[in-house]
């Protein structure tokens, strides 16, 4: 008879106590701070959608904006594309892929104060700028996606220059600290000043990398051939960069690898 007493006060306890914790998933203060930081940084710009990349067929057709439904007054967690631990109210995923936001990368960005998270999609904006070696914070990112970012300049005219740009060093503090990334989508930045070596850096994600996809980076001189043969590795796509060359293994149609090269 004791025992069950102590079982229906345990019982009770967990549900007074710890039952609301599990459903309640409040938005951590400090990612939302720079949540609001960083929607204050870029604005909306609605008017060059129709100009823009062939991409664009990545993007559902009533494409709009998802900040559109980010309100000061409710739970970040449920705003359109956040995601949050459901237990810390981290912020551990943000997909604002195809949401016409047009803005400059600053090096104070708030954008990578958010250390948790794992998953970052911003394919089809028009964001511009150098990315920030603060990138290289978000150390538990699992997906990378910052594919076509034009700042809004059609990239197929004389224009140049307005694509995001990314530098050696900040793609080797970004390897380093993000160590376990799966995913890898950098599409049309401006990768031009990574060389060979650079790239060897891959190397060391042969344990996690699955899918890499670097079309018209500028990329050029030669393709380290070891990085066909990351064990994990299944896409690959290394498309419109013309500089860069590299030697296809002799394939007999078994390589797990497939791609546009
Ligand atoms: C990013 O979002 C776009 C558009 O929704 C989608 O097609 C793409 O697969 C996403 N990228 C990743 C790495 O999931
Ligand atoms: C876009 O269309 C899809 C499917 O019809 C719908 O689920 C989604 O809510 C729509 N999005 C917006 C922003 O209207
Ligand atoms: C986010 O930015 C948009 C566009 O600039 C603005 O309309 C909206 O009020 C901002 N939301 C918050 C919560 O700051
Ligand atoms: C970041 O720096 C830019 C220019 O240096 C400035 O305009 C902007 O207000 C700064 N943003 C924040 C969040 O400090
Ligand atoms: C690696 O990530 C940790 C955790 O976010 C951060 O404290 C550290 O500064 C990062 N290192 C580099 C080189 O960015
Ligand atoms: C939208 O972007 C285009 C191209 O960068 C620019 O010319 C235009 O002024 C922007 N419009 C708004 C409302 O910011
Ligand atoms: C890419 O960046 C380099 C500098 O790193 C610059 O010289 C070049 O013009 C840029 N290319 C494009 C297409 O913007
Ligand atoms: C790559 O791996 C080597 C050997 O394990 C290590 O010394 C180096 O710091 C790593 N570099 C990066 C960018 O992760
Ligand atoms: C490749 O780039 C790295 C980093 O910028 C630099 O240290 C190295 O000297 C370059 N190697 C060659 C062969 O240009
Ligand atoms: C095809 O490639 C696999 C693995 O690379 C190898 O084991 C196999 O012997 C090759 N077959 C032929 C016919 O070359």
């Amino acid at each position: 008879m004791g025992w069950f007493v102590v079982l229906l006060y345990l019982i009770h306890s967990l549900l007074l106590f710890h039952f609301p914790s599990y459903t309640f998933s409040l938005c951590n203060p400090h990612d939302l701070s720079a949540l609001l930081l960083f929607n204050n940084s870029f604005t909306v710009n609605n008017t060059i959608v129709d100009h823009y990349h062939p991409w664009y067929y990545h993007c559902p057709t009533n494409v709009s904006s998802k900040i559109v439904s980010w309100n000061k007054n409710t739970d970040c967690c449920k705003w359109d594309g956040v995601t949050c631990d459901t237990m810390s109210g981290h912020v551990i995923g943000l997909d604002l892929s195809c949401s016409m936001l047009q803005g400059q990368f600053h090096p104070n960005i708030t954008l990578f104060h958010l250390t948790h998270l794992q998953q970052l999609n911003l394919t089809l904006n028009f964001f511009y700028g150098d990315i920030p070696s603060s990138i290289s914070h978000l150390s538990k990112l699992i997906s990378l996606d910052l594919s076509f970012n034009y700042g809004g300049i059609d990239p197929y005219s004389d224009e140049l220059g307005m694509a995001m740009r990314l530098d050696p060093s900040t793609w080797k503090k970004l390897i380093f600290n993000a160590s376990d990334i799966r995913e890898i989508f950098l599409g049309g930045i401006n990768m031009s000043s990574i060389n060979e070596s650079s790239l060897s850096l891959l190397l060391n994600l042969s344990s996690s990398l699955v899918s890499l996809s670097l079309p018209g980076t500028g990329l050029q001189g030669n393709l380290p051939s070891r990085i066909l043969y990351l064990p994990n590795l299944q896409q690959l796509t290394l498309s419109g960069n013309v500089n860069l060359r590299g030697q296809l293994p002799k394939s007999n149609c078994s390589s797990k690898v497939f791609g546009s090269l």
